[in-house]
């Protein structure tokens, strides 16, 4: 679901990412408040925290790659522009991550490292406007923050 506040959100920390953009989306997004841009200098808590692991984690997956994977999804990664600050999906284009439903992958950790590391081709997506997912979402993430960040997808489904 997309309320106004998950776009401003999003879009103001595009606008810092995107360094030095933040007073151009202020000025096009006059109706968010200066508070809520201050806001995501810290990124927006998505999911619930996970305290636990199930005992049959894959390997690769801990408490820590997970958080780690959060703070990229919500940050580097680009994901949530996409996806969502909660992985639900974002205005029909990103897929909902929260499920259990995998159309790209089999689910598993390194297959959805794989995935996130090569996108989605515009001729393989479900979504009704056939937009694609870029390599690594179009961000330039490292091999090792793939890894974090696809540990964070897999926890998702936990929540
Ligand atoms: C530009 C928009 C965009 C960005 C940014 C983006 N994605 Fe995607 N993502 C998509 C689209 C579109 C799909 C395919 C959905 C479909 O088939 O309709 C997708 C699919 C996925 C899937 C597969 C879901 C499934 O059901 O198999 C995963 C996992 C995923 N993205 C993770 C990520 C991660 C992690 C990031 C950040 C590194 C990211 N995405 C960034 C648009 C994006």
């Amino acid at each position: 679901m997309v309320t106004p506040l998950k776009l401003a959100l999003g879009l103001a920390v595009a606008a810092l990412v995107a360094c030095g953009e933040a007073e151009r989306v202020g000025e096009a997004q006059p109706e968010s408040p200066t508070a809520e841009v201050a806001d995501v200098s810290t990124p927006p808590a998505a999911a619930a925290a996970l305290t636990a692991l199930p005992p049959d984690v894959p390997d690769g997956v801990t408490l820590e790659r997970i958080a780690e994977g959060e703070a990229i999804f919500l940050g580097d990664g680009l994901c949530y522009v996409c996806h969502g600050v909660d992985g639900a999906g974002e205005r029909g284009v990103g897929a909902d991550l929260t499920d259990d439903v995998w159309w790209h992958s089999d689910g598993s950790h390194p297959s959805i490292a794989r995935q996130v590391a090569s996108g989605v081709g515009a001729d393989r997506v479900r979504n009704a406007l056939g937009a694609a997912m870029p390599p690594l979402g179009g961000s330039d993430i490292d091999a090792g923050q793939v890894e974090a960040v696809a540990a964070y997808v897999w926890s998702l489904r936990l929540r």
